[in-house]
């Protein structure tokens, strides 16, 4: 109930707090001088509250309530009793939900070491698969956003909004979920993957589409901007600037290019085998579809693409008959 969360709330803010502070003290200036070496102004710092975990194991047990700290998930239990800070040492991105509360950190090392980022885990008021990085901040500044980017790091999203794309959010090094879709759909009708470009990347742009589908509903969009080969959004964008990302934007794929590019791969259309193939991978996807003009068009264009006019025999295919 909200009475048990409340004091975890209160120590999350605190806790960011003082990382915050942290990141002004002496300890704190190679935190400041590693967020410098990637581009990131105090403005945006500010914005973010961005802060700095101290070195010491024992930063946070001797200022908070231990018990708290603990169901918090910011100590790390000791076997037969005790704990140690979680975080130590690291740049730390306080996550907030989407009413500002923070519920959870992420956390980067400031060199090499690994593993390079650290996330709070789950607790009573943070589950990774609920919340995503930078929606508060967005709402902030856009309050019915034309668009979202979603991009899969923190840097992403701090350096996005440092050049003035503060319509950006990060799920929390996870898959995107459905439910991070239906959170994100509250606020805007369309959505553009924009993953890192490389196989990770790929494959995450291929499963968070997988897992868009149920959420399409008419007027609702998704859309799929592949980077170069090595770029993230944070790379891109200090490399070719904020006008080249922009273009990069209005051009990404749309989910049906997208969808219908991927699912032919390595098919031929010549054959009948290979357009039985087609079908067969794309019927589960379609069948997500919620009815409407849109689930039409993608059989439509299914049954273009295979020359196959019987889609409507096939189980659960029969969509028109299901129209209102
Ligand atoms: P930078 O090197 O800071 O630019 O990182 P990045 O944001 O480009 O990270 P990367 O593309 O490697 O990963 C994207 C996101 O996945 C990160 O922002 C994290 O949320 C998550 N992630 C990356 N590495 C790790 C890791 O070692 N552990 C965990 N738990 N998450 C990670
Ligand atoms: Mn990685
Ligand atoms: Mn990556
Ligand atoms: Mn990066
Ligand atoms: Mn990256």
């Amino acid at each position: 109930s909200r009475s048990d969360v409340g004091p975890l709330f209160d120590l999350m803010d605190q806790v960011a707090g003082f990382y915050a502070e942290q990141l002004a003290s002496e300890d704190g200036k190679k935190a400041i001088d590693y967020l410098k070496r990637r581009g990131v102004s105090g403005a945006i710092a500010k914005t973010y509250q961005l802060g700095y975990a101290p070195e010491g194991w024992n930063t946070l047990a001797s200022r908070f309530n231990f018990v708290a700290l603990t169901k918090a998930g910011l100590l790390v239990s000791k076997e037969g009793g005790g704990g140690y800070d979680r975080f130590r040492g690291r740049v730390m991105f306080p996550i907030r939900d989407k009413r500002g509360r923070v519920v959870g950190f992420g956390a980067r090392v400031l060199d090499d070491s690994l593993p390079k980022y650290l996330n709070s885990p789950e607790t009573p008021i943070f589950s990774k698969g609920n919340e995503v990085y930078g929606l508060y901040e967005l709402l902030q500044s856009h309050s019915r956003p034309e668009r979202i980017l979603v991009v899969e790091g923190y840097m992403d999203v701090v350096a996005l909004a440092q050049f003035g794309i503060g319509y950006a959010v990060a799920t929390l090094g996870t898959s995107t979920s459905k439910a991070h879709m239906e959170l994100l759909f509250r606020f805007s009708s369309e959505l553009v993957f924009c993953f890192d470009g490389d196989k990770a990347g790929k494959e995450a742009a291929w499963r968070a589409m997988e897992a868009t589908f149920p959420c399409l509903k008419d007027g609702r969009h998704v859309k799929i901007m592949l980077l170069p080969e090595g770029q993230d959004p944070d790379s891109l964008i200090r490399a070719e600037g904020v006008a080249a990302f922009e273009r990069g934007i209005a051009s990404a794929a749309t989910l049906s290019e997208y969808f219908f590019g991927r699912v032919q791969d390595e098919l031929s259309l010549e054959s009948m085998e290979g357009r039985a193939q087609l079908i067969n991978r794309s019927k589960k996807y379609l069948e997500q579809l919620p009815v409407g003009v849109f689930r039409e068009m993608m059989y439509q264009r299914l049954q273009n693409l295979s020359g196959f006019n019987k889609l409507d025999v096939l189980e659960n295919t029969a969509t028109l008959s299901k129209v209102p």
